[in-house]
């Protein structure tokens, strides 16, 4: 089989760091989300994926935040099988052939054009791709205006600078008139201690945004309105995490600020 060698700065790069955990998840004796796909996806990159160092935490942790951000968008699509799906910073996740939304559903996957590119050399699916920095307003031109919306941000708010990731959420939210927006959130702690991980360390990236307060977002002038905040230290899936990460995260569990510190799972209304 020939494998495709990415070309991809260091922010673009981190789509690799999630593609391999979902895909040793799947090899996992007991998967949190079992995506083969992903699996199948690494094989076909000629990528150094050892340099990436990932330990468990990370691995179980970006299985069990996709699982959790599935479910949102099967919930949703299920109550409006008419919905648009926007998974904004998609990298090479393959999120709709596992939520198998309803046929009328339109799924947009948007990345920066160098990945979007590259998700078209390895994939062939139905959602409609675009190639845009979400930081440069417009490129909400492609999307319809009139169906509810579900956005997903997965990954993403660490790596939009300043307050480009609440300008990008406005302009979606002005643009589609009703939905829903569900991203894994960042602490301000967790996004400055990012640049230590060393996953992150080995893809070079220095800087990284967060916000500690759910109800934060519903001050960006998105008409957001937060419908939960998910902490996943302390979802039943944890039962299927291997030992010693399985306890240190049921410890972690009893303390709601520790917590918030670890993997999160924000929705808003609008
Ligand atoms: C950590 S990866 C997550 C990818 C995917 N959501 C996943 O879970 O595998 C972050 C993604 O955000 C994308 N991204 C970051 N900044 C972006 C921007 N300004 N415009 C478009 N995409 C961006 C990167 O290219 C990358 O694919």
């Amino acid at each position: 089989m020939l494998r495709i060698r990415p070309d991809l700065d260091p922010i673009q790069e981190t789509l690799l760091l999630t593609l391999r955990a979902r895909a040793l998840d799947a090899s996992a004796p007991t998967p949190i989300l079992g995506d083969t796909h992903q699996s199948e996806l690494a094989d076909r990159l000629d990528y150094d994926f050892a340099k990436l160092e990932l330990k468990p935490s990370l691995i179980y942790g970006t299985a069990l935040r996709a699982r959790k951000l599935d479910d949102a968008v099967r919930a949703f699509t299920a109550v409006h099988p008419n919905a648009v799906v926007l998974d904004l910073g998609c990298g090479l996740d393959t999120r709709m052939l596992r939520c198998e939304p309803p046929a009328e559903v339109d799924w947009y996957d948007i990345d920066y054009p160098e990945v979007i590119d590259l998700r078209g050399q390895l994939l062939s699916q139905s959602s409609h791709l675009v190639g845009a920095d979400l930081t440069h307003p417009g490129w909400t031109r492609h999307l319809p205006t009139d169906r509810p919306t579900m956005i997903i941000a997965e990954g993403l708010l660490p790596f939009l600078p300043g307050d480009t990731f609440h300008t990008m959420i406005r302009e979606v939210t002005i643009h589609c008139a009703t939905g829903e927006l569900a991203l894994n959130g960042y602490t301000r702690f967790a996004a400055w201690a990012m640049k230590y991980h060393p996953s992150i360390k080995a893809l070079g990236i220095r800087a990284a945004q967060g916000f500690d307060d759910p109800h934060e977002p519903e001050t960006w002038g998105a008409r957001l309105t937060l419908i939960e905040e998910q902490l996943l230290t302390r979802a039943r899936e944890v039962a299927l995490f291997p030992q010693p990460l399985r306890a240190l995260t049921q410890l972690t569990a009893r303390s709601a600020s520790l917590s918030r510190q670890a993997n999160r799972i924000l929705r808003y209304g609008f």
